[in-house]
């Protein structure tokens, strides 16, 4: 098995952080992931804080659009969390909106699962935070107008190394077609002539 799939299998979000800080070393190779993922016509617009304040990762846990501010408290637990943050391009990405696909976005989820794969493989937990509050995170993060917090990614080490509980994952049957929507015929679906077994 290839590393990065031995990663993807590995991983799991985690949301019980203990003391222990991520090495420098460990946080610049996250970063250089993110660094070098694919982005829509390489636009690169991407901006990556890294947050270690505890003040700081307080206020980001807190920042819930709405609803209890408990949801997401545990995020206080971390040592580190790497905001990831856009600019949209002005005439990249309205294009991309013609087109209904928020390319920025998407550009800042690529390059965050390029952080989070590269975490796993050096023996790093992590958890991405999708659940905050634009505006909130903005002003704690003083960004500029002109940029948004996409996601927010927590980083550290977990408190208990005990075993998570199993994966739910819905059945690959369940979410695959071939050719069109629905069709699985029989073994065609994997006997396709352009397929091949390993
Ligand atoms: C875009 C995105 C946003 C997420 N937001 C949150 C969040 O706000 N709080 C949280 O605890 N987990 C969050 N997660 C983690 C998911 O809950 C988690 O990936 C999912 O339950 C599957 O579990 P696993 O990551 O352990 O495989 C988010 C994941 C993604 C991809």
């Amino acid at each position: 098995m290839g590393s990065v799939l031995a990663a993807i299998k590995k991983r799991r979000s985690v949301r019980d952080f203990g003391p222990r800080g991520v090495e420098v070393e460990k946080l610049d190779l996250i970063l250089e992931s993110a660094r070098l993922a694919p982005s829509s016509s390489n636009s690169q617009t991407w901006h990556f804080i890294v947050v270690t304040w505890e003040e700081t990762i307080r206020r980001l846990a807190e920042a819930v659009p709405f609803g209890p501010r408990a949801v997401n408290r545990w995020m206080k637990s971390a040592p580190l969390i790497i905001a990831a943050c856009a600019r949209p391009d002005p005439i990249l990405h309205r294009m991309g909106q013609v087109v209904d696909k928020d390319y920025h976005r998407i550009d800042v989820a690529i390059a965050v699962e390029h952080m989070v794969l590269t975490a796993t493989d050096l023996g790093l937990d992590s958890c991405i935070i999708g659940w905050f509050s634009r505006r909130k995170a903005r002003r704690i993060l003083k960004l500029p107008h002109s940029m948004e917090v996409v996601l927010l990614l927590v980083l550290g080490y977990r408190r208990d190394q005990h075993e998570l509980p199993a994966r739910q994952r819905r059945k690959l049957k369940d979410i695959v077609s071939f050719e069109s929507y629905g069709t699985q015929e029989g073994e065609g679906a994997w006997g396709n002539p352009k397929t091949e077994k390993l």
